[in-house]
């Protein structure tokens, strides 16, 4: 992937982190669009600012299952839809500090993320449910008709935006991205302007204003064996919504590895949502993906750092491999359907193979199988312990004594499958 040489390549170290969706609609724990989908009025959503008291708010708790699961960075909703603020804003009184909580819940985040060195980003909506000018630009996730009382006004509403990312972008150290949510189908590049001018190091994405600095693919995995731009997938640790749902519908921790797996090897960056509770503690079962994920991701980490995508080696699309220095990882991001795979159009010898998920050396040579539609000899990984790594993605890595130069002398026709 092409690099910025700038302060923005820090994207392309630190490829996992969490998004969170916290703000007043987790008083209902339903959905962060309560207000909208729930058909709510903003007289009666107004009041659930009286009950948000996060009196077990900790960001170091937050931080710790952020590293436990291997993260490295965060993404805080600092304004949803709904336009409630999660920091103490001079440009409206709808926000933290008026709650009987009354602390700036986004200092306290940004004070913990700076000591712990977890990199601090940071989501703004750009419909807005509750702001007088707020502006239906004809995008989606808009109010039907404004609020009785509202004033909507181009020029205000963008003044306010301006003025409320000069503060996030002034008063709470470096801010590692900036991820607009709903593209406004307007163009203001003085917006990004002013947020590359506070943090010239800053990340901007690209549901705002022109394509941005990233992608961001949400809740699905892109076909391919690789981004042509730096991208960032996101995707909740739920189905149903990205704030907290009492009663959610959670993925399994397969599904959510094969997902990271897939992105990852494809070069992007992953974001998993987790929906804080009122009380400012994470729910129980996400704690429990988040740590499971992180035991796998663990073990299988060096098959995405300071590596590359290698799955353009590959005639099949059911296998994916990245490269660094003289080793390939294979990844398995479908389920892996045999104890043993032919890595078609390869016939390169490694020195050693082994199983990330628990050290295992396997068996891979360069052979001959008797299957009918194989054309030649390839290399064949065997003795893959396929039933007890059914809960997680394996990964495996070959190491060459001279990868380049087996590379470059591979060849041969490409048979029509890899799988045994
Ligand atoms: C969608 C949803 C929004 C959520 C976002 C996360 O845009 O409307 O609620 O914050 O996805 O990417």
């Amino acid at each position: 992937m092409q690099r910025f040489h700038d302060g923005r390549d820090w994207f392309f170290e630190k490829r996992f982190g969490m998004f969170i969706h916290w703000g007043v609609y987790a008083v209902r724990g339903w959905h962060e669009q309560l207000q909208w989908r729930g058909r709510m009025s903003k007289a009666e959503y107004v009041t659930l600012m009286d009950q948000f008291n996060p009196v077990a708010f900790d960001p170091d708790q937050w931080l710790d299952v952020v590293e436990a699961a291997g993260m490295e960075y965060i993404c805080f909703t600092t304004k949803h839809h709904d336009g409630f603020c999660l920091w103490d804003t001079a440009h409206t009184d709808y926000n933290i500090m008026r709650t009987p909580y009354g602390k700036d819940v986004l200092a306290m985040l940004a004070e913990a993320c700076h000591r712990r060195g977890v990199r601090l980003c940071l989501y703004y909506s750009c419909p807005d449910w509750h702001h007088p000018n707020s502006v239906n630009f004809g995008g989606d996730h808009q109010l039907d008709a404004p609020n009785p009382g509202d004033q909507p006004d181009l020029l205000k509403y963008v003044a306010y935006v301006k003025a409320q990312i000069t503060e996030l972008c002034t008063n709470y150290g470096r801010i590692s991205a900036f991820f607009w949510d709903i593209p406004p189908k307007i163009n203001i590049p003085e917006l990004n302007a002013t947020l590359r001018e506070l943090q010239p190091g800053i990340m901007i994405n690209d549901r705002g204003f022109g394509p941005g600095d990233y992608s961001t693919p949400e809740r699905h995995v892109p076909d391919g064996k690789g981004f042509s731009r730096p991208t960032e997938a996101c995707q909740s640790v739920g189905r149903q919504s990205w704030g907290w749902r009492e009663d959610e519908d959670y993925y399994s921790d397969l599904l959510l590895m094969q997902s990271i797996d897939k992105i990852l090897a494809m070069d992007g960056n992953y974001l998993l949502n987790v929906g804080p509770k009122p009380d400012g503690t994470l729910p129980a079962e996400a704690v429990r993906i988040l740590r499971r994920i992180g035991d796998w991701f663990g073990r299988v980490r060096e098959a995405f750092y300071g590596a590359e995508p290698a799955s353009h080696l590959l005639a099949g699309g059911e296998a994916m491999l990245t490269r660094r220095g003289n080793s390939l990882y294979v990844h398995f991001p479908k389920p892996l359907a045999s104890t043993g795979i032919m890595l078609n159009p390869l016939r390169i010898q490694p020195e050693r193979a082994v199983l990330l998920n628990d050290g295992r050396e396997l068996r891979a040579a360069v052979e001959l199988v008797p299957s009918f539609w194989q054309s030649g000899a390839y290399l064949r990984v065997a003795g893959l312990p396929v039933n007890e790594l059914a809960g997680e993605v394996p990964v495996v890595r070959l190491d060459f004594a001279d990868l380049a130069a087996a590379l470059a002398a591979n060849d041969g026709p490409v048979g029509k499958e890899y799988l045994l």
